[in-house]
Parts: C-alpha cells; sequence; structure tokens
C-alpha cells in the first residue's frame, strides 16, 4: 500500500466570492490571506484493485463518518475522467482537523485542498502528473480543490492568494487561484487573524445554498461590480501598507456578503445578535484608540479580528476583558498568516 500526507491551511477571504456559475466558477475575483493554526491533514492511502468505480473508505480522526464520506465519494466521481487512474486502486482517506469540528469554522477550504494535494500527489507517484516542486502541480491542486468547495482553491499559496479572472491580477483564472503574497507589505505578511466564536452550531443555510440564492438576488449584477472595484482599492492598500483602506475594504465586504443574504429571496440571516455587539465594541475602540483593528466575516456569525502583530499587547487587554464575554464559552481561536501547505513524511 502506498500513502501521501498533506497538511493545509484555511484562508479568510477580504474581497468575498459569493455567487457562482457553470462547474464551480466565481461570479467576480476574490483575494483570501492564508491562515497558518487552522489547517486539515489528510492521509491517502492507496492499493490496486479491478476497475470499476471508485472505492473509498472515509475517516474522520479515525473514525468512520458516512455523511463527509458521501460528500467525498461525489467529488471523486466528479473527477474521474481527469483523473481516471482513481478508479483502479482502493482508496482510503482519513483526515483531521487542528480546530475542533463543531467550532463552527469552515472546515471545506482546508479539507479539501488537503485532499486535492492528496489526488496530485499520488498521480505524480503513479508517473502520471507533474510533482509538487513544479509551478504546474500546485495549479492543477488548485484546480482539483476549486471543484471539492470554490474557496478551498486559495488555500494552496502562502500569505494570499486569488481566484478569479480580473483585468487588474495578471494572469488570473476562474480555473484555479494564483499566489498573490509576494504583493503584500511587510507589515501585512505578519497580520494576526484572530477568530471570535460567537456560535458553534451548524450554520442554517449552506454556502452552496447561499450562492444558489444569488441567482435571484436583486442587487447581484451591483454585488459583481462592487467585488472588483473593491480589488483595485485593496491592491494598492495591500502593497502599500495602508490599513486604513484595507480595513475599510475588508469590513465593507464582510457586510456586504450578509447584506446580500438578507436580501436574498428567501431572506435569511446568519449574524447573531453577538456578532453585532462585537462588531459596535470594536468600532467604538478603534474610535477611542485610533489604531487599525478591524473585522471580517465569513458566511456565518463568527467575527475575524484583522491587526498588525505589533498591536497584539493592546489587543489583548480589549479581547479578554471586552470581546470573549460574548462568544461562546469565550471560545476564539488566535491565527495569523501561514506559509501554505505542506507534505507531511511519515514513518
Ligand atoms: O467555498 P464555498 O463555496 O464554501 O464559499 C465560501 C464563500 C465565502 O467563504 C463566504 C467567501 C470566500 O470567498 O471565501
Amino acid at each position: 500500500m502506498n500513502q501521501t500526507c498533506w497538511k493545509s491551511p484555511s484562508n479568510i477571504a477580504i474581497i468575498k466570492y459569493w455567487g457562482k456559475y457553470g462547474r464551480q466558477l466565481p461570479k467576480n475575483a476574490s483575494l483570501s490571506f492564508t491562515l497558518s493554526a487552522a489547517y486539515s491533514q489528510t492521509t491517502l492511502r492507496y492499493s490496486p484493485k479491478a476497475k470499476g468505480g471508485i472505492q473509498l473508505r472515509f475517516l474522520f480522526e479515525g473514525q468512520e463518518k458516512p455523511a463527509f464520506a458521501q460528500r467525498i465519494q461525489g467529488f471523486l466521481e466528479s473527477i474521474l475522467e481527469e483523473l481516471p487512474f482513481l478508479d483502479e486502486y482502493a482508496l482510503e482517506l482519513d483526515s483531521k482537523n487542528s480546530f475542533p469540528h463543531s467550532a463552527g469554522i469552515a472546515s471545506s477550504a482546508s479539507s479539501m485542498s488537503a485532499l486535492a494535494l492528496c489526488l496530485c500527489d499520488m498521480a505524480a507517484e503513479l508517473g502520471l502528473g507533474p510533482t509538487s516542486d513544479q509551478a504546474e502541480f500546485w495549479q492543477k491542486a488548485s484546480y482539483f480543490a476549486r471543484l471539492g468547495s470554490g474557496s478551498a482553491c486559495r488555500s494552496l499559496y502562502p500569505m494570499a492568494a486569488s481566484w478569479g479572472e480580473s483585468k487588474q491580477l495578471k494572469g488570473s483564472s476562474n480555473l484555479w487561484a494564483s499566489p498573490c503574497g509576494e504583493l503584500l507589505h511587510d507589515d501585512f505578511k505578519a497580520v494576526q487573524d484572530t477568530i471570535l466564536l460567537v456560535s458553534r452550531a451548524e450554520k442554517s443555510v449552506s454556502s452552496t445554498a447561499g450562492h444558489k440564492l444569488m441567482e435571484g438576488n436583486p442587487f447581484a449584477p451591483l454585488r459583481y461590480q462592487l467585488a472588483e472595484e473593491n480589488l483595485g482599492k485593496l491592491l494598492p492598500a495591500l502593497q502599500a501598507g495602508d490599513w486604513a483602506t484595507f480595513g475599510q475594504i475588508a469590513e465593507e465586504e464582510a457586510l456586504m456578503l450578509h447584506a446580500l443574504m438578507m436580501t436574498s429571496r428567501p431572506s435569511y440571516l446568519l449574524m447573531q445578535p453577538n456578532s453585532l455587539a462585537l462588531i459596535e465594541k470594536v468600532r467604538d475602540w478603534r474610535q477611542q484608540t485610533k489604531l487599525p483593528l478591524y473585522f471580517t466575516l465569513d458566511a456565518g456569525p463568527n467575527l475575524h479580528l484583522l491587526y498588525p502583530k505589533s498591536m497584539q499587547p493592546k489587543v489583548q487587554p480589549f479581547l479578554q476583558e471586552e470581546l470573549l464575554p460574548l462568544c461562546e464559552n469565550g471560545g476564539h481561536l488566535a491565527d495569523e498568516l501561514g506559509c501554505g501547505p505542506e507534505k507531511l513524511r511519515l514513518l
């Protein structure tokens, strides 16, 4: 039996991807920071079998998980034409996350990118694809990660990545993400992301359903235009180390994402009262201190606090005294920008 093991991080979008078409293609370009502490680790074991369909055993933290297994089985079947060798092997996947499963943190970006890396590495080991020292390998992994979960394609690159065609991003594509970590001013390479866990409950409306609702959203055309405009303002701010512009765009994008949910037909809300209470606290503190502390939100109630590393000693007491009491059991995760995926050597 052969095996390969990859660790891959989650990411947090500053310019949000919300709305898709065709085979998981984005309606607008997005840009995200690659995280470090929140990651998935996936091991793929494979041994030869006779052809005749995907044979998968899926374990999550060592336990059978039928719901996850079904989703992965469907994904593998959907890419069989592109990776035809997959039905010549019995596959066993064993995946785990660095964060608790019920933390209310989306794990699809980290888990799907780790899985895509395992699949591309398997192709490489069988002599059927590029190896991980070639740029083509990463593009392919990003391509397959995208088919698993759109935003996962951006987890492949260190520091920051963009995904989606834009005249403002050279070489950008709807098919895979592109690295843009080199673009960041040194201040942004050390961004801190403290994730405030407002609720650990599962989302009432999935991202898949949310993207679909954009098709009937009357604000959708304007949204795609504003995403492109915001990208145009964000890129120079990231290069210049301009925190004020960065923060204004990060917050606008987060609130616009949630406004799109509220104006979908039917409308829905993923923010909770404590999400709003935290937003107000962050904004008040920023006004009083004049320090660059900003937030973004994922498709859920949890806040991501974004700030420079140098500000950590000032943020800590505020976090402890004013913000954590508004989190479910004081739940939070300290994260920061990271170096991207890593292949792990198994003994
Ligand atoms: O990758 P999906 O289909 O789960 O969509 C996630 C979209 C957001 O997380 C809300 C925004 C983004 O760009 O990551």
